[in-house]
């Protein structure tokens, strides 16, 4: 066993890694799905609970599955296998729904290989591209042309799409060849395909901001509506989005820090990660708003207005329709769409090729299999599930998988599970400090009440809200179903995937692997359970039992007082449960499983409390009708301010880190680290 933790591969430098997390956290969601959220969530003031979400989640979550990866050197389930033998299927979750993702991803990266060719053709054919168009017309074409034309075109070979299908293989060859030789040529790669994007959006930037209108873009972007901050929809979206953009959940910020080197810096890689994928969203959106303005102008001298509500978009639309557009209004514009759609592969292929290092070294790790045999397997099971979407319903089918994966019962129920278990269930001490040890920056006690606290409860609770959504949709009859009562198939497949997942995950876990058996008995057992926290424990399970019956009377009732208090009989049982377990959890004792069944019933009742607080301020709040922004043709002089400070603070924040990073390695190079002997459980 310990020989093979030596011989465990590493990646060549700080920097490869930390380029690799930044490729796998900075994807297309950075581009069709920020700047959107952000338009359509008040504009600048969206930017307040984003980097509010940034802080109290995304930088303490990203250094909580590093210092997992890190300290196992496993992936993901043999990483939660070493906290606990039963919690094993919670990293097979994650790896598989990662799998799931794999699916569908390269099929995007496949439309964008086809729309390079297009500009290609077009720029040595010296014809309009294909979806270029006049006027509002002009857009329609280019809707058609992605959503007919394309996508549901002629060119079959038997059910499936030749063209795509032929791009997706291609896609699988391009992600095939850059990591089947192990993170240390990931590592490798990742220079080219993390700056390349970034060079290609700054140059994409610039140009929109030369346009003539691009303020007028902006001011869609930024100008703020503050009312949109009372809302809690708006909160909601902010923490998904920070949620989703750092990869978490999956299991592959896990794997990648599995890999690197032992004297590693932990926290202050997190947090340049968490600020560079800001920063690439920020940007990101600048590019798009400004180029949208600049169409909006020239369409309006033309005599065809465009405006820019009428094509900002996000998701494909926005990738596929909306921006091509915009580009083919503008002088050079094949040129410019092939910069683009050259972007988003390199934008894209390694945040595909993160997630499936994270499956391939999950089945690796616990099977032993050689990579060279299961990568290959992999990828033709990829192309071969893959197919489902180059089929006629394939872009509507990948969105609803999408949708499950990243929504309710994806992302947000595994990162739920995940600070469950690690805050709860495994020593966070142990982790805190084995990241504390290497980093350039140490974190505070506060990090283990994040885990152990903010963060499950913001995940509950929104874990609660979409359940509350679908269980509405239920009651109106229209879950998983069309408004006519039919079964509507691809959600019922996108449910049933779900389904499978969590039972494989569950089947993968009990199967033995031959590493398993010299693994040394877990230290927990030996050590005497505190009586101090059993009491405490049981009288907690008691009051956060009350504060749930207070829920359900509330909730009966509709009295408001009952909510409060049982919000407030579960916050002093989450507190005392939370100081059980930072007391009592260490190498001489272990906290009884009454402190943790009591933290655990008081998150899940503030959760449904805060739940129902948030669910009544939004329908006060839809009542009274705000009154759509009117944009100037300029920016407003707060939105000059907004942009100033988020500019300010990305440099500031890398700087800090950087500076960080360069006094920690001059005062002095790290002695050798002891090899931890600590055990998680
Ligand atoms: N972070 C990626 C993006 O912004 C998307 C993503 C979410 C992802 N979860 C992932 C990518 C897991 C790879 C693996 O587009």
């Amino acid at each position: 066993m310990e020989l093979l933790e030596e011989q465990r591969e590493t990646w060549g430098s700080r920097g490869g890694f930390v380029l690799a997390a930044v490729g796998s956290a900075v994807g297309l969601g950075n581009l069709w799905g920020f700047p959107y959220k952000l338009y359509s969530y008040g504009g600048g003031a969206f930017l307040i609970p984003y980097i509010v979400a940034m802080f109290c989640i995304g930088i303490p979550m990203l250094i909580l599955e590093f210092s997992l990866g890190h300290f196992t050197q496993r992936a993901a389930p043999d990483a939660f296998r070493r906290v606990n033998k039963r919690l094993e299927f919670v990293g097979w979750w994650g790896v598989i729904l990662g799998f799931v993702i794999i699916t569908y991803y390269p099929t995007i990266l496949a439309y964008c290989f086809s729309y390079m060719g297009d500009s290609l053709v077009s720029i040595f054919s010296g014809n309009p591209l294909p979806w270029a168009g006049e006027g509002i017309e002009g857009v329609e074409n280019a809707s058609n042309y992605f959503f007919k034309d394309y996508l549901t075109g002629g060119g079959y070979i038997g059910p499936f799409r030749g063209e795509i299908l032929l791009m997706l293989i291609l896609a699988w060859v391009a992600m095939y060849f850059c990591i089947f030789r192990g993170v240390n040529l990931v590592g490798k790669i990742v220079w080219l395909t993390v700056p390349l994007p970034w060079i290609m959006l700054l140059i994409l930037a610039v140009r929109g901001l030369t346009l003539e209108g691009c303020m007028k873009g902006l001011a869609f972007y930024l100008d703020p509506d503050w009312t949109q901050l009372a809302k809690p929809t708006t909160w909601r979206f902010a923490f998904g989005q920070v949620f989703f953009s750092l990869s978490l959940a999956f299991g592959v910020m896990l794997t990648y820090a599995s890999f690197l080197h032992r004297k590693s810096d932990i926290n202050n890689n997190a947090a340049i990660i968490g600020i560079a994928d800001f920063a690439t969203s920020f940007i990101g959106g600048i590019a798009i708003f400004a180029t949208i303005g600049g169409m909006a102008h020239i369409t309006a001298q033309a005599g065809q207005p465009v405006p820019v509500n009428e094509v900002i978009n996000g998701g494909p639309g926005l990738a596929f329709v909306a921006f091509p557009y915009a580009l083919a209004q503008l002088p050079g514009a094949a040129w410019w769409s092939l910069i683009f759609f050259f972007m988003l592969v390199t934008l894209g292929i390694d945040s595909a090729f993160s997630i499936t290092e994270s499956v391939l070294a999950g089945i690796v790790d616990k099977t032993g299999w050689r990579r060279s045999i299961v990568l290959p397997v992999m990828s033709i099971v990829g192309i071969g599930t893959g197919l489902m979407y180059v089929t006629i319903d394939g872009l509507s089918f990948l969105g609803t998988v999408d949708g499950f994966v990243n929504g309710t019962w994806g992302i947000a129920f595994i990162g739920l599970l995940e600070c469950v278990v690690l805050g709860w269930f495994s020593r966070l001490d142990v982790l805190r400090d084995h990241a504390n040890e290497r980093s350039d920056w140490h974190l505070g006690r506060w990090w283990n009440a994040a885990i152990r606290i903010v963060i499950p409860v913001v995940l509950g609770t929104l874990f609660f809200w979409s359940l509350y959504d679908n269980i509405a949709q239920f009651k109106a009859g229209e879950f998983l179903r069309n408004a006519d009562g039919t079964c509507r198939i691809s959600d019922c497949v996108g449910m049933g995937i779900m389904v499978v997942a969590c039972l494989l995950a569950v089947m993968m876990s009990l199967f033995r692997s031959p590493h398993h058996k010299t693994e040394k008995q877990s230290a927990k057992l030996l050590r005497p359970e505190s009586s101090t926290a059993r009491s405490s424990g049981i009288f907690g399970c008691v009051i956060a039992a009350v504060a749930l019956g207070l829920f359900i009377a509330a909730m009966t009732s509709e009295q408001a007082v009952l909510l409060y208090s049982s919000i407030a009989l579960a916050v002093a049982t989450l507190v005392m449960c939370h100081v059980m377990l930072e007391r009592f959890d260490n190498d001489s004792m272990r906290p009884s499983g009454f402190a943790r069944a009591g933290g655990i019933l008081a998150i899940a009742d503030i959760s449904l409390c805060v739940l129902i607080i948030l669910i009544n301020l939004s329908k006060k709040v839809a009542d009274k009708q705000t009154k759509p922004l009117e944009h100037a043709d300029t920016l407003s002089g707060t939105s000059y301010i907004i942009l100033g400070v988020v500019f300010v603070l990305i440099v500031l924040g890398l700087g800090w880190c950087f500076w960080k990073a360069i006094t920690a390695a001059a005062k002095n190079e790290p002695e050798q680290l002891q090899p931890e002997e600590k055990s998680l459980g």
